[in-house]
């Protein structure tokens, strides 16, 4: 406690008592699961600070000068603990902080904010600890109390729906029939996964398994955080769902994209799933970044329908005619040809690379399927533009819980009502910006890296429910090992009775 209000000191020494006219202090919230590091571990922490209330529509701005967040703590050895902060502004006078832990799990920890260079109420947050580094293998060991800390949906419909099909499930009866199906396979590439005593195993089948990767990551990230239950599970690795309605020998097949004709339980697609591991790290587009990189706010922005992508399906070159008879309403380019490399001359030149930050220079964004659903609907529905959305058979986890015209304006399949979607847009401005921050607001509550943790926990502890053998570790299975992980000193959290 000396070492608290040694900190505290030092910190209200360099501030002075100044007072902001344009914000009610009172109505300054935060809010977010980086104000409870001890029990929510998460590659990069985050949490809000809304300063003229959660529910502000208004479109006034907080000069990210103004705003000072200091985060501290120290080490068991009484050291200052490593942490990394981040400040982004959404530009609708709120903020996202968020927060890396390096090292050493770390103690007394304690966030500060100042708002023109006044502690707001409530500051400063302060947490016991233990506070652990993504990296520590310090897993909570009541699936339960972790699901309750993160404030999981327990029971979503997609998990509820996919799981459906099957009641009781034994590996056994289809393993064989499964390995023999995708051995070998140049058309499929699927591992099977065995998750027991919280540790990692797989083996691989087909020609192309580079992206078991990315399976492998976030299996070891939650088990780095809770202890999961014995599982199994065939996890397709290709764009393309496998388990066609049409045949007859189904089996549970987990997979990044669903569809109406197949029957794939769906996960979270690697790209989000990825975005939120790396988060803070390798990759700079992510759900949190796309909200804080926000250059021009609505008003500003132009009114065109702004794309640009690959040629990974006909119906993308349809969106270039298109976009070539209405200059006015469109700014659309391939940026690569692979698909239909003998209409480069036609649909060409490729344009050069735009930062997906940039996308939102423009009001209106388009999400059309490539090989499959194409898996930059959350950054779309993130970023402050109106989504129109190409209704498809294709699906990603949480589709089910968007609704057209409340988050998105939905166009038809054949695209042959794009051109007066835009028109409706432009001619309906304060809707489409109702609409467009709708899908902000969805992408708030339902994409960011908390809920896609949530739901792949959730997605394997009911699976697990539905397994009725003991699960083993088969002969000639690779163990999955740490990259990332390391071991560290695991202090249990004293948790009030739930
Ligand atoms: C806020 O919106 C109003 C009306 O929509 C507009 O006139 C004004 O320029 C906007 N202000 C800013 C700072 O964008
Ligand atoms: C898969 O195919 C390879 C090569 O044909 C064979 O050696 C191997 O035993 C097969 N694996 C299984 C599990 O059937
Ligand atoms: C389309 O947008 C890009 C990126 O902002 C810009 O460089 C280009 O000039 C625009 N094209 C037209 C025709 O406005």
């Amino acid at each position: 406690m000396k070492g608290l209000l040694w900190k505290l000191a030092i910190f209200s020494c360099s501030i002075s008592a100044v007072h902001s006219t344009e914000v009610n202090r009172d109505e300054i919230v935060v809010k977010g699961p980086g104000l409870m590091p001890d029990k929510i571990v998460m590659p990069a922490r985050y949490f809000f600070i809304y300063f003229r209330g959660e529910k502000y529509s208004g479109n006034e701005t907080i000069s990210s000068d103004d705003v000072k967040v200091v985060v501290s703590g120290k080490t068991k050895s009484d050291l200052p603990c490593r942490v990394w902060p981040n400040l982004l502004n959404r530009k609708d006078s709120s903020f996202i902080v968020r927060y890396k832990v390096v090292g050493d799990p770390c103690y007394d920890f304690i966030i500060n904010i100042a708002y023109k260079s006044a502690v707001i109420p409530g500051s400063p947050f302060f947490t016991k600890g233990p506070v652990y580094p993504d990296e520590c293998i310090c897993p909570e060991e009541n699936i339960d109390h972790w699901l309750a800390d993160n404030s999981c949906n327990t029971n979503d419909k997609q998990i509820k729906a996919d799981l459906s099909r099957f009641h009781k499930v034994d590996i056994d009866a289809f393993y064989d029939q499964a390995i023999k199906r995708f051995n070998n396979s140049y058309s499929a590439s699927v591992c099977h996964y065995v998750v027991k005593s919280n540790e990692v195993f797989r083996n691989c089948y087909g020609q192309h398994v580079g992206f078991k990767m990315f399976m492998d990551s976030i299996l070891l990230s939650i088990a780095r955080k809770v202890v999961m239950p014995d599982f199994e599970l065939f996890v397709n690795l290709g764009d393309w769902p496998l388990m066609k309605l049409s045949q007859s020998n189904l089996f549970p097949m987990f997979s990044w994209c669903g569809s109406k004709e197949t029957a794939d339980i769906v996960m979270p697609t690697y790209e989000v799933t990825e975005s939120s591991l790396q988060c803070m790290g390798r990759v700079s587009l992510d759900m949190l970044s796309v909200q804080g990189n926000v250059d021009k706010t609505w008003d500003k922005k132009e009114e065109k329908l702004f794309w640009r992508g690959r040629d990974s399906n006909e119906e993308r070159l349809k969106l270039i005619d298109i976009a070539r008879s209405r200059p006015d309403l469109f700014n659309a380019s391939l940026t690569n040809f692979f698909f239909f490399k003998d209409k480069e001359e036609e649909y060409g030149p490729k344009s050069k690379h735009v930062s997906f930050f940039d996308f939102f220079n423009f009001k209106y964004q388009f999400n059309i399927d490539g090989t499959v659903a194409s898996y930059r609907l959350p950054y779309l529905l993130a970023g402050d533009a109106l989504v129109l959305k190409q209704q498809s058979d294709y699906y990603e986890h949480y589709y089910h819980r968007l609704t057209p015209w409340v988050h998105y304006v939905p166009v038809k399949r054949d695209l042959s009502d794009l051109i007066e979607k835009v028109e409706w847009a432009k001619a309906n401005d304060e809707m489409a910006k109702t609409i467009a921050k709708n899908g902000a607001n969805f992408a708030r509550n339902n994409l960011l890296p908390q809920h896609i943790f949530c739901y792949h926990v959730s997605l394997f502890l009911e699976w697990s429910k539905l397994l009725t053998r003991p699960v083993v570790v088969r002969d000639g299975m690779e163990h999955v090992l740490e990259g990332r992980g390391k071991k560290c000193e695991c202090d249990r959290i004293v948790r009030d009775e739930l």
